[in-house]
């Protein structure tokens, strides 16, 4: 990272955590005088360094303080504690509708997570030396481990913490550590009813990696969950608290962090007879030609993730219903899907997953598969 960067960033902090603790404390013209430094700081910051990755999560910090800006000029009053409240958020209180039957192969996923969570949860007797709390979910982008966090909701009786790392940075800026000692608060709390909580946090990586930038106090953030994590272990404990983490860049996790995701899941690209399967999958409600051959379009797609294979569907779909707007007004049906549609789509996108990235993964799964 450019030295001049590193050092706005560090700026920018230093007036965000001034600007939070103020307004937590109710000084109001000290609050406003800082957001407005740490606004300053960060625009700058972008039109200095457009490239930076995180100029989006900066951009939504600035967003924020915005916001909190115009409140506290308008109203002049202090923050109430709204801890409480932002928890009930992450919460999810109205339960993803995806299942385990909605994602296509991964039957050992599915069941090594049903095991780490269900067995225990009905008879920790059996389980004298403790069990896992950590979950890591990892594997390249679009195979689903974002999906099968979210079917756990559905699968298990517990209660489900949804945790989005990016936003969560930006979120929780210069008061970071304290949310996360909450969440897992909160966590052990609703556990207590006798039931599992789940905390899944997502591209974890964002959250935890070693070489992010401090401005989101991402360090500190790190210390704090692995303090949670051991906490998480005491074996004597029956509150079932479970965190599952997924990331497509396993190797931007460090040891000691890694060590806490007890039961590591690979989930790999679809092979073909799984390609086969997300195919079938998506086509079941659409109409298709009697020329379309999905065993042969699923040998067609070596490389492609499952979201590649979904989004061919889509496209293929789409030129159906494309040519019935264009040779008329859009009314009746579309033909049905032929094989050519589908050719064309595979032709115009390229597989996502390439010979190098599972490379990568397979090194990371020597020495870190558990
Ligand atoms: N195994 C799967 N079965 C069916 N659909 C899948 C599968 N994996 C991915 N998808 C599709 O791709 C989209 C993105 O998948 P996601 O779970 O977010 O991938 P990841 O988190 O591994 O990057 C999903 O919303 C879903 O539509
Ligand atoms: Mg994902």
């Amino acid at each position: 990272m450019p030295a001049g960067l590193q050092r706005l960033e560090l700026l920018a902090r230093g007036y965000a955590v001034a600007a939070v603790k103020a307004d937590r404390e109710g000084r109001i013209d000290e609050a406003v005088a800082n957001y407005r430094r740490a606004i300053e700081v960060l625009r700058k910051i972008v039109r200095l360094y457009p490239d930076n990755p995180l100029v989006g999560v900066y951009q939504n910090i600035m967003a924020q303080y915005e916001r909190r800006l115009q409140q506290l000029e308008k109203i002049g009053v202090p923050a109430t504690p709204r801890e409480a409240e932002q928890l009930e958020e992450w919460v999810v209180t109205e339960k993803p509708r995806v299942t385990f039957s909605d994602i296509a192969d991964l039957e050992h996923a599915k069941q090594a997570i049903r095991e780490a969570i269900i067995y225990p949860v009905k008879r920790p007797d059996l389980f004298p030396l403790g069990w896992p709390r950590g979950i890591l979910l990892y594997g390249p982008p679009g195979c689903g481990k974002t999906m099968l966090a979210a079917a756990v909701a559905n699968e298990i009786d517990g209660f489900f913490f949804n945790v989005d790392a990016a936003s969560v940075m930006s979120k929780w800026l210069g008061e970071a550590e304290r949310k996360v000692k909450m969440l897992f608060d909160k966590a052990r709390q609703a556990a207590s009813r006798g039931k599992p909580a789940i905390i899944f946090i997502d591209e974890i990586d964002a959250l935890l990696g070693v070489h992010e930038s401090e401005v989101g106090g991402e360090v500190r953030v790190r210390n704090q969950f692995l303090k949670e994590m051991d906490g998480l272990q005491d074996k004597s404990s029956r509150i079932h608290v479970y965190v599952i983490g997924a990331t497509n860049k396993p190797w931007k996790l460090d040891e000691p962090f890694i060590r806490r995701f007890q039961k590591r899941i690979y989930i790999p690209p679809p092979n073909r007879k799984a390609r086969l399967e997300v195919f079938k999958l998506y086509t079941r409600k659409l109409s298709l030609a009697g020329d379309v051959d999905l065993e042969k379009l699923a040998e067609l797609t070596e490389g492609y993730s499952a979201s590649d294979i979904r989004d061919i569907v889509m496209e293929a779909h789409l030129r159906t219903i494309r040519e019935l707007f264009e040779s008329g007004n859009g009314q009746g049906e579309p033909r049905p899907i032929e094989m050519r549609d589908f050719l064309e789509a595979i032709k115009s996108r390229k597989p996502s997953i390439t010979r190098e990235m599972i490379e990568l993964y397979v090194k990371w799964n020597e020495r870190f598969r558990g």
